[in-house]
């Protein structure tokens, strides 16, 4: 059976984002820039170069501005052009999702990541999509969801990607439940919204990027809420578990920081930083004796 690999991309964004207020207030969190690129294009891009081609965003009132950014900017283009500024065009194109490419719906109320999924249930139709989280950005060699699309290719289903966390910190994954854990790609038995230390199933946490049939939708729409009152995704995909959907946990090649929290934002900030080659050295001159200092 030949297995199609999925083409559209549900990026839920419609968040309140209130660990980041103020600067939230007016701004989307989406927004605040990784050195010098917004959280979302990061994810954008990585959908691109996993072959990607239908951008569906799950927005919320007052965001447009998330919109705005994948699109021309006439202008601001024509002064580049006119003062020869052929780099920063180049830096702009790479923000541009062609025409008809970008797919914009709302949630009109934040009735969690669940709801917001499900938000998207006309425009997948019956095919299978990726969710990415773009909270959670991934610094990888292959870009995390390339490397779930290798997984999805042979053993198809659904594909989610995890990664080891301190036992401690279960309550706040998604957390998954496998036979063993000796190999990089590990069929799953179940998975459990933010237990407690001692109900974790184990150290193995859910990321923010997914792999799902369509068959999801079916579930969401009957779905009451669950932790913090929200309509959880991570509830729907133990269901469908459960139902006996193939699924696949994908130990990736990669760190991931949560930047919807304040010490992942910063450490990303520094991590991406240093890649480049413009910055490192700069920038470790001048964070290293603020370190000293402590
Ligand atoms: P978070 O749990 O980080 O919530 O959502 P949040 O509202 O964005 O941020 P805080 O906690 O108030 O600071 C995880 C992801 O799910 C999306 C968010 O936009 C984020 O990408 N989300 C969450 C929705 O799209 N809708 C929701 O109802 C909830």
């Amino acid at each position: 059976m030949k297995i199609c690999p999925p083409r559209k991309a549900v990026f839920p964004i419609a968040g309140l984002g209130t660990r980041f207020l103020p600067a939230t207030k007016v701004m989307p969190k989406e927004m605040l820039p990784i050195v010098d690129k917004p959280v979302l294009q990061y994810a954008v891009e990585e959908a691109r170069d996993a072959g990607i081609t239908d951008f569906i965003f799950i927005t919320s009132h007052d965001k447009g501005m998330l919109e705005d950014h994948f699109d021309v900017n006439h202008e601001l283009h024509a002064i580049l052009e006119k003062r020869k500024r052929f780099a920063d065009i180049k830096v702009l194109e790479a923000t541009f999702l062609p025409a008809g490419h970008l797919i914009v719906t709302r949630q009109y109320e934040p009735l969690g990541l669940g709801h917001a999924v499900w938000c998207a249930r006309r425009i997948i139709g019956d095919e299978p999509f990726a969710v990415l989280l773009p909270d959670d950005v991934i610094l990888s060699k292959k870009p995390c969801l390339a490397q779930m699309m290798e997984v999805y290719a042979k053993h198809g289903g659904n594909v989610l990607a995890t990664m080891p966390i301190p036992k401690s910190q279960s309550s706040r994954y998604g957390i998954i439940d496998v036979a063993s854990e000796d190999s990089d790609i590990l069929p799953m038995r179940g998975i459990v919204e933010k237990p407690t230390p001692e109900k974790a199933p184990s150290n193995l946490a859910v990321v923010g990027r997914y792999i799902l049939q369509p068959d999801v939708f079916d579930l969401l729409e009957k779905q009451k809420c669950g932790a913090g009152g929200e309509i959880q995704l991570t509830d729907a995909l133990a269901t469908l578990i459960g139902m006996g959907q193939p699924f696949h946990a994908c130990r990736f090649e990669g760190q991931r920081f949560d930047c919807g929290d304040k010490v992942g934002f910063l450490s990303a900030n520094i991590a991406f930083a240093l890649q480049r080659p413009d910055l490192s050295a700069p920038l470790r001159e001048a964070i290293l004796p603020l370190l000293k200092e402590i």
